[in-house]
């Protein structure tokens, strides 16, 4: 039916009507004081998500994978020593992006599914006793397998050693508590397709004090994604470049939505999600990825039945109710399916999304009893 197709994937996600309606009006002038203001509310609404008094934030008009690149650009000089912690594709595309710049990456990583225990990471921070590494990236919420790191023992672990911390933050800020200041938290990205509930096309970045020491010693190439020109007309209440106006009208609207639901409301909103949604899955027999504890409050990823292929599942769950899934990424791919449970997601989307899970489970097992009663 049209119109009725429904995205449970982990970005982009569902748009509320009125942020679309917001999106569908006619451009205003990105100079004028209209403009301005609007612009300015959602810098100060991006504070109040992040929980920071003392960074600065910018919006860019690119994906998620541009703030990482900018991150990278700004902080990094050719050379430099990065230790990445790899938990799946978004924290390796963070090493990429170093390696492109020049760094000299160290990875530690985990299994898929799994993530790095903070005292890993502290004991190769703490032999590093000559200072080498200089930054160290990590990925909060990892969307390829949705397993989450403990980024609050992280902050604290790397700002005991000095080194700059990058945060990942695409799939958790909005969607889980996530505290700049109180943990040290250099820079953080994250995109607006996620739990911001508006679609791609804009990326946000932090920046905090001591990144701009960073910034002042940086020797990587930079122009568009240059923190200086930033700060330079974030002072002006503008942007450098032509912004996205739509989408920044968009997300006032978005915010103001979020402002409504309380901080804490979301928070405990996308973890009661993720709680109801890992429950029901296991009681119908499936397995996950992750191990509770672990959990990112954004996404699940899902095996599948035995003998039953994850094309045909996503297939079904298209064909039969209209309902997008996402298949696993890389060396998953076909091996898992990933349910995303984060932005503008309620729970009565959690029990369709369950009992259209049994409805397609069942069917396919069925299917697939009938092929082998069928081969003997
Ligand atoms: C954790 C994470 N990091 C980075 C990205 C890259 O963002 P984009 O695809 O918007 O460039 C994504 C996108 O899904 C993501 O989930």
């Amino acid at each position: 039916m049209q119109d009725k197709s429904f995205l449970m994937i982990p970005g982009p996600t569902p748009v509320p009507e009125s942020v679309l309606v917001e999106l569908a009006r006619h451009p205003i002038g990105h100079r004028s004081k209209e403009f301005s203001d609007i612009f300015m509310s959602c810098i100060e609404d991006l504070k109040w998500l992040g929980k920071t008094k003392n960074s600065d934030v910018f919006i860019y008009t690119a994906s998620g994978t541009g703030a990482m690149e900018a991150a990278i650009a700004n902080s990094l000089s050719p050379g430099d020593k990065v230790l990445s912690l790899v938990i799946g594709v978004f924290g390796k595309r963070f090493s990429q992006i170093a390696q492109t710049f020049g760094a000299n990456v160290e990875i530690i990583s985990a299994e898929p599914g799994k993530v790095i225990a903070p005292n890993t990471l502290e004991q190769r921070l703490a032999e590093d006793k000559n200072k080498e590494i200089k930054i160290v990236t990590v990925t909060h919420s990892e969307t390829s397998t949705g397993a989450a790191n403990d980024l609050e023992k992280m902050g604290k672990i790397v700002k005991a050693h000095g080194a700059l911390l990058i945060v990942d933050a695409v799939t958790s800020l909005g969607c889980m508590n996530l505290e700049i200041d109180n943990w040290g938290l250099d820079i953080v990205i994250s995109g607006s397709q996620k739990g911001f509930m508006i679609p791609p096309g804009l990326s946000f970045i932090y920046v905090s004090q001591k990144a701009w020491d960073f910034y002042k010693r940086s020797k990587c190439p930079k122009f568009y994604w240059d923190f200086g020109k930033q700060k330079k007309s974030l002072d002006e209440q503008t942007t450098p470049f032509t912004p996205n106006v739509s989408f920044i009208c968009s997300l006032k609207k978005a915010f103001e939505m979020m402002k409504n639901e309380g901080l804490e409301n979301l928070i405990k909103r996308h973890d009661r999600l993720k709680n109801r949604l890992r429950a029901g899955l296991k009681e119908l027999g499936l397995n996950l990825l992750t191990e509770d504890k672990d959990a990112s409050a954004a996404i699940t990823a899902i095996y599948p039945p035995e003998g039953v292929s994850v094309p045909d599942i996503r297939a079904a769950y298209k064909k039969d109710w209209d309902i997008t899934v996402a298949n696993g990424q890389d060396t998953l791919k076909d091996k898992i399916f990933r349910v995303g449970h984060l932005g503008f997601v309620s729970d009565r989307d959690i029990e369709m999304t369950l009992t259209v899970t049994e409805k397609v489970i069942k069917k396919l097992s069925a299917n697939n009893l009938q092929l082998t009663a069928g081969k003997k």
